[in-house]
């Protein structure tokens, strides 16, 4: 049974960083229209009805016959994590996380750089994650398209970016850098990654 996603917060409660015209096309357009698609598809395939987003994701995953199926899925997931990793209002990243990154990156301005690079260095449509591996170490990975690290079962994600040209170009235009910076800058929800990771922020 796949749940409708719902947006987290109001259209305009990310002003000035993101409008409420491009968060009403993104959440309103771009993922309840994945989500439309995908129940459509599901109407033809009972054997899947029960299944929840992530079972079908990797049920789904590297199957010739279940790309359509596969790639709303996991846009689906993608951009519900995406709004939980955004914050209406400044968060200082909290002791728990920033230990984290300190002990895989350094400390948070390297951490920044290196998600911004990553970010900006995607070709094409995709997405920028922060992820936890089974060794316990985050690391910033990107995937192309509809592609997500749900589909490793040893990688945890805990926050991500959408560099689709969708999740910018009404505000920015072709400026992806303006977007990610002021994502690093502003708008990262680190009590969510607090909140994957089991522990409270502080
Ligand atoms: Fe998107």
């Amino acid at each position: 049974m796949i749940e409708k996603p719902h947006l987290p917060f109001n259209s305009n409660d990310l002003m000035p960083f993101i409008s409420e015209e491009t968060i009403d096309f993104h959440y309103g357009k771009h993922h309840l229209g994945y989500y439309n698609k995908l129940i459509g598809m599901l109407k033809d395939r009972p054997d899947l009805a029960n299944m929840n987003l992530i079972d079908l994701i990797r049920h789904s995953h590297g199957r010739d016959d279940m790309v359509g199926i596969f790639n709303n899925a996991a846009q689906i997931y993608n951009h519900s994590l995406f709004w939980d990793s955004l914050s209406v209002s400044p968060q200082k990243c909290c002791s728990t996380a920033a230990k984290l990154i300190q002990d895989s990156f350094g400390d948070l301005d390297h951490f920044k750089k290196e998600f911004s690079s990553a970010a900006a260095g995607l070709f094409g449509s995709g997405w920028v994650w922060l992820v936890k591996n089974s060794a316990g170490k985050l690391e910033i990975i990107t995937t192309q398209n509809a592609k997500t690290p749900i589909t490793n079962p040893t990688l945890t994600p805990l926050l991500v970016l959408d560099v689709w040209e969708h999740a910018y170009y009404i505000d920015h235009r072709n400026n992806r850098p303006q977007f990610i910076e002021d994502f690093v800058d502003h708008m990262i929800n680190w009590d969510n990654v607090c909140k994957i990771l089991g522990k409270v922020c502080h």
